[in-house]
């Protein structure tokens, strides 16, 4: 994922490539490249570490040519090391690529049985090699293009030169976004209207599949099935361009579908992928006694789920508690603790208020916000940031899985601070988290079904979210959600309590959402299933592909990754997010803005 930009230009290119992946840099990454066209040959130039870094080479050997690509990486596949940084080059190709291929390790073995060697432990390399092998036999860049991208499963975002082809870039994109921008006689691509907006305010954005060759003419986009189309352009100004809504409908829309971006973002500010090691700057958990979480809305649930892998992973006794409650509770804390407010907006009242409080006692406090200049991020002893990016919407989505996202990693460092964990299982725990961006990815590819049920559920009066374990917030997020802007009734459950007075609820009128990996309690939540379907109840199961194989019969099911216990609040967030939305959709609701709500809430 991490940054593209790609320039067929008039100006020497190198200067301003780096001009555009310095404005990329609050995406997080670990190394840089780029590469230009110079007489028809592409040469390039890449380092580990800072943009700096790669400045320093190019002073030592300058790149001439007004054509050509950059890159920011945040490793995924390989360690950050140069020969892991993008572009990478196969024979006639040069490309750079965010987003994952899924399928790589089968196609380079299909391309090392041809005798291609590979120098990089990328999947992006694969992806060179194959567009440069299809070069062979057809001989039209857009042509070759096309074949390659139809050999690709996964996620990607692509700038890509080829030699002898000097006034080209081509791009395409399916996972990961990617915009066109137009110049006076100069083409741009990049990874979002940041990446082109020293360049440009015309700004077109490829829709899912495209794919686009831009010259010194103009840009030509495909769409996945190679037939020419047109993408409406928009003037994006720059200071606008990181709140854009892009090709989607709603703010919320897009939001859902920024979170594998969202998540690697905030992610690379946890975890050193050299060292596989998870990071909690400013804390020394092993000095912690109590972790007291205060929070509201959503941000609230975020905190439930981090308290099961804070006392899971890292022994440490949480708690969690609504900030409205806690302010005015006259909590017992002990001079031990520490106190963690997790918000999107670093303003809510009555967070702030509970933070203040726990202040004033001498307890040492920590702002986990999206909003880096706001007043928690300011008043806390310590910040910890997540990097969402703005978020519109009022509901919030990638906010939410980006505070999760950070919570998790913070429950690896502190299980390893506090010698609960080894270096291997801390190196587990923070390789599984780095396949969260693709294991989102795929969660949302389950959209077309969610939007078929939702046609359902948009019918109901009220709905009933059932969860076990970490998912039980989650059923909680899933019913606040569809509340906030479906304005249908929903209520969340953790499934061991519906014996315990829902079940009264329950008949054929009345959907019931069970969010069930399968995990060592989906037995249990199974049998409550069975409880409901014996009642007339009418079950939509969110599950993973075994969870599926035991579904009770009459079970409607939607279908997530199957991924680790650790991880999986973070992959089965999206489709309850997408049920919402698609349900508020299909009512005509205000989407972004739901009636009487606020985006952050500055009173009591
Ligand atoms: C409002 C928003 C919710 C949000 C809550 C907490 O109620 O509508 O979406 O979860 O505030 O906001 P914060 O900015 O503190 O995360």
């Amino acid at each position: 994922m991490c940054g593209i930009i790609g320039i067929v230009g008039v100006e020497p290119v190198a200067d301003r490539l780096i001009d555009s992946l310095k404005r990329l840099e609050y995406r997080g990454y670990d190394s840089a490249g780029v590469a230009a066209m110079v007489d028809g040959h592409v040469e390039r130039r890449r380092a580990q570490g800072k943009i700096r870094a790669l400045e320093a080479v190019l002073a030592q050997e300058p790149l001439a040519g007004t054509v050509g690509i950059g890159h920011t990486r945040w490793a995924t596949h390989g360690a950050p090391a140069e020969r892991n940084a993008h572009p990478h080059t196969a024979g006639r190709v040069t490309l750079v690529h965010n987003g994952i291929i899924e399928n790589y390790a089968e196609l380079r073995e299909e391309l090392r049985a041809e005798g291609r060697s590979f120098q990089s432990d990328t999947d992006t390399e694969v992806i060179a090699h194959l567009l440069d092998r299809t070069l062979e036999t057809i001989p039209d860049p857009l042509k070759a293009l096309k074949a390659t991208l139809d050999r690709l499963t996964g996620a990607y975002a692509l700038g890509i030169l080829v030699q002898g082809e000097k006034d080209l870039v081509m791009g395409a994109r399916r996972g990961s976004p990617l915009v066109v921008g137009h110049g006076r006689g100069e083409m741009f691509i990049g990874s979002d209207a940041l990446a082109v907006g020293p360049f440009t305010n015309r700004i077109v954005y490829l829709d899912e599949g495209d794919f686009v060759a831009i010259d010194h003419q103009g840009a030509r986009i495909f769409d996945a099935a190679g037939q020419p189309v047109t993408r409406p352009e928009r003037m994006v100004s720059p200071a606008a361009a990181l709140v854009e809504k892009g090709n989607y409908r709603h703010f919320m829309e897009k939001e859902i579908h920024d979170q594998p971006e969202a998540c690697q973002h905030t992610l690379s500010a946890y975890i050193d992928p050299v060292t596989a090691a998870a990071k909690a700057p400013g804390v020394d958990f092993a000095k912690v006694d109590k972790l007291q979480i205060v929070a509201c809305g959503t941000a609230s649930y975020a905190g439930m789920i981090a308290r099961y892998l804070f006392e899971r992973l890292a022994d440490l006794p949480c708690e969690v508690e609504i900030a409205s409650e806690f302010r005015y509770r006259r909590p017992a804390l002990a001079p031990g603790a520490l106190a963690l407010a997790v918000s999107q907006s670093g303003e809510t009242a009555d967070t702030l208020a509970a933070l203040r409080w726990c202040k004033e006692r001498g307890i040492q406090t920590a702002a986990l916000v999206n909003n880096h200049e706001s007043t928690m991020a300011r008043e806390a002893d310590v910040l910890f940031p997540t990097h969402a990016g703005p978020e519109i919407g009022v509901a919030s989505t990638k906010a939410f899985t980006s505070q999760v996202a950070a919570l998790t990693a913070l429950a690896v460092a502190a299980a390893r601070q506090r010698g609960r964990i080894d270096a291997a299982e801390e190196a587990r725990l923070t390789t599984l988290l780095m396949e969260v961006p693709r294991l989102i990815a795929q969660s949302i590819g389950a959209e077309d079904e969610i939007k078929a049920i939702a046609a359902d559920i948009a019918r109901a009066r009220d709905v009933l979210y059932l969860g076990r374990g970490a998912m039980y917030p989650l059923a909680l997020e899933g019913a606040l959600k569809l509340k906030e802007i479906s304005y249908i009734h929903a209520e969340g459950y953790a499934a061991g309590e519906l014996k315990h007075g829902p079940i009264a609820l329950v008949d054929e009128a009345t959907p019931i959402i069970v969010i069930a990996p399968s995990d060592e309690l989906f037995e249990k939540t199974a049998s409550n299933m069975s409880e409901v379907i014996a009642r007339g109840g009418r079950i939509v199961m969110i599950t993973d592909e075994a969870g599926a194989r035991h579904a009770p019969e009459g079970v409607r099911v939607v279908l997530a990754p199957a991924c680790d216990p650790v991880i999986a609040p973070l992959v089965f967030a999206a489709p309850i997010q997408l049920l919402a939305y698609y349900v508020a959709v299909q009512k005509g609701a205000d989407v972004d803005q739901p009636r009487n709500l606020a985006k952050s809430v500055t009173v009591e």
